[in-house]
């Protein structure tokens, strides 16, 4: 079975809780796939967008990605959306850099731009977006766009850029995808996995 972990911020929370859960391992920097202390498990650190692909095609048994990805995936989904892990809470919000003057197609930056889309069109909004790979804080402040949408977790990035928040479009937090024919042939071990990690979970959150 491989599990794939998302590189960043998150890696060492999930990486304890697996842990918990008797899968351990020791991740270097230049080891890709990495057995674990379960004989039939590996595990493989990618970047988060690149974790539904490997899930959706079966190389990937199970991974650990955000609600924020999840939501700009168009293609049919071959995994199963299976449990809110509660980690890596923050919310994806719409911000300006200034009052925006440009208001009848205004100009959108973002990394997510299925989510801005729906949010506009929700709002009956006609607006032009454009998708950034970077960081997207800096295209209102060059003036490359008169919006952002984008995370915000401690509200640290947008305030020392000197940006508002202007609404919260969803709350966003890590997701545990299983692929759906791995799901019917390690149906036991799968729900044996999602058990102990449920149980895990609700320990860490009582302590
Ligand atoms: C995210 C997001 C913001 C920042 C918000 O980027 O794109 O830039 O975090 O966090 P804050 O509200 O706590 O300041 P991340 O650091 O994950 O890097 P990325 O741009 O590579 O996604």
């Amino acid at each position: 079975m491989l599990i794939v972990l998302p590189k960043g911020r998150l890696l060492k929370e999930i990486k304890n809780l697996l842990g918990q859960v008797g899968i351990s391992f020791k991740d270097s920097s230049r080891k890709l796939v990495m057995d674990t202390s379960v004989k039939d498990i590996k595990v493989a650190i990618l970047r988060s967008w690149d974790i539904p692909k490997f899930v959706n095609k079966g190389i990937a048994d199970i991974g650990f990605v955000g609600k924020d990805v999840l939501n700009e995936i168009e293609d049919e989904e071959n995994f199963y959306e299976s449990l809110d892990m509660g980690l890596g809470k923050c919310r994806l919000s719409l911000a300006a850099y200034k009052e925006v003057t440009n208001s009848n197609k205004p100009i959108v930056a973002t990394k997510y731009p299925l989510s801005a889309k729906a949010f506009f069109a929700s709002k009956m909004q006609n607006v032009e977006i454009i998708q950034l790979k970077g960081a997207i804080e800096i295209a209102p402040i060059l003036g490359l766009s008169d919006y952002i949408v984008d995370l915000v977790q401690t509200g640290n990035t947008l305030k020392d850029n000197g940006l508002s928040e202007l609404e919260v479009i969803q709350d966003i937090s890590t997701r545990l995808i299983i692929n759906k024919s791995s799901f019917k042939t390690n149906n036991s071990k799968i729900q044996r996995l999602i058990l102990s990690i449920k149980d895990a979970l609700n320990e860490n959150f009582k302590n």
